[in-house]
């Protein structure tokens, strides 16, 4: 038996180690019953979804096809409707078009999405004046109102997280196979509030260009009946795996292969503030057998990552780890390649995607939380070019982002000034690139994946 055989792995097996960042429920009986009330109910997703994102996560660790992960920093209870979920939704359509038009490679869509509801925080308690408070750890967890009665975690809440789930997860199958996303209605997902947005402009070329080749495809006999591809699209579901008990009540073993698979969502990530190697939240993600995000801080060593890699992907399996980057515009170059060199020497096999939002949050004149796009921008630009650098494929992207015409990040095509930020901030936590600065910054990614693919023809 080797020395290093790991413990053996349960789904409660996380409950032996240091947990970080859960809240400290006032009443645990209560707790322990939402928890066995949960572990009663369907799971969300089907284990052979899981496997099929897999799959496709393992064509962008081969360099065959592109990651698009986005949504809200935070969901919230309050901003649930069926026009959100869409919005966002046909946003992350559209610059899945614009990436897979441009790379001419399959875009791998994934929202922070139907679960993204629990957040670390920096602090346990907030205090405002002579007011202390527990944090707002977000809507699964308490309320964002500063008094007590909200502040004080409820387990409730966890039980109205996964109804919410559960029906934003029913719309987004139907737009994703019920007609909505079929790629002859290319030029319908634009929105209203953006139509006149630089982004949506060029969109239109776009769409027009692919409207093109549709009809050229369908006179030569490629018809929606011999190409089911193009009448829909796989979309998946992803959040932060933070909130243990709740991840613990829907995990379940799949009947058909035995294995252990988180049900809440297609693909869990493990945050930055709870990566340690001996931690509840590593000892939680290693056993399901669901694809694994790892947030990548610029604080990480070489050698810390590699034991990361070894605890959540033993096998070296491709399309099981991604490790999202997210190191800051001014330190990605610094601390980026020496990662991606250890993995490359190592020959492990992981899918490298970069989170431009959580390296780059500053604080506006005006006391905002912002980002700004440039900034944002020149993170994904030294992420693809420390990475091309070293060898290694620059595969995906992963933003905070939504569907509405918020001010939360500045700059852009259409430019949202420190002045706007107070008009329509709305985040729950981050702040999130809004509708035509997403699509804006799809081009922006499209340039650089086109000018690679263009240089890969030409020295081939
Ligand atoms: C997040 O993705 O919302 C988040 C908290 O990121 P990180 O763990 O990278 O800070
Ligand atoms: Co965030």
């Amino acid at each position: 038996m080797s020395l290093n055989k790991p413990a053996p792995w349960s789904p409660a097996s996380w409950r032996g180690r240091p947990a970080l960042q859960l809240p400290d429920y006032p009443d645990p009986a209560a707790l322990a019953r939402v928890e066995e009330e949960l572990a009663g109910r369907p799971p969300l997703v089907f284990a052979g979804e899981a496997r099929r994102l897999k799959r496709q996560l393992a064509e962008v660790a081969a360099g065959r096809s592109f990651l698009l992960q986005g949504g809200d920093c935070a969901e919230s209870f309050k901003e649930f409707s069926a026009d959100n979920v869409r919005d966002t939704f046909r946003v992350l359509l559209q610059m899945a078009v614009v990436l897979t038009f441009a790379a001419s490679k399959p875009v791998v869509k994934v929202g922070r999405i139907a679960g993204q509801f629990a957040k670390p925080r920096s602090a346990d308690i907030e205090t405002r004046g002579e007011v202390s408070l527990p944090s707002y750890r977000g809507d699964s967890i308490n309320g964002m109102e500063f008094d007590i009665a909200a502040r004080t975690p409820d387990p409730q809440r966890l039980v109205r997280a996964y109804d919410q789930a559960a029906s934003a997860l029913n719309l987004l199958r139907a737009f994703a196979s019920g007609g909505f996303a079929d790629l002859h209605n290319v030029h319908q997902w634009t929105l209203e509030s953006i139509k006149d947005s630089p982004a949506a402009e060029r969109y239109a070329a776009t769409a027009e260009r692919i409207s093109e080749a549709l009809a050229f495809m369908r006179a030569c006999g490629v018809t929606p009946d011999a190409a089911p591809s193009l009448q829909g699209v796989d979309f998946y579901t992803s959040h932060e795996a933070l909130h243990l008990p709740f991840e613990q009540a829907l995990t379940r073993r799949d009947s058909a292969t035995g294995g252990w698979y988180a049900t809440s969502a297609h693909m869990v990530w493990i945050g930055e503030r709870t990566r340690q190697l001996d931690g509840a939240h590593v000892e939680f993600a290693r056993g399901v057998a669901n694809p694994v995000g790892l947030k990548c801080g610029p604080a990480m060593a070489p050698d810390e990552l590699l034991r990361l890699i070894d605890a959540l992907n033993p096998a070296n399996e491709p399309g099981r780890l991604v490790l999202i980057a997210r190191m800051g515009a001014d330190r990605v170059g610094e601390r980026l390649p020496a990662l991606a060199r250890a993995v490359t020497r190592e020959g492990k096999a992981v899918v490298w995607s970069s989170d431009p939002m959580h390296g780059n949050t500053m604080k506006a004149g005006n006391g905002y939380k912002t980002r700004d796009f440039d900034r944002i921008l020149k993170e994904l630009e030294g992420f693809m070019g420390a990475l091309r650098a070293e060898g290694a494929y620059p595969g995906g992207v992963h933003f905070e982002m939504t569907g509405r015409d918020v001010t939360e990040c500045v700059g852009g095509a259409h430019a949202v000034t420190e002045a706007d930020l107070s008009s329509r901030y709305h985040t729950h936590c981050d702040p999130r690139l809004n509708a035509s600065q997403a699509l804006d910054m799809a081009f922006r990614i499209a340039e650089a994946l086109k000018a690679a693919r263009k240089g890969a023809e030409a020295a081939a």
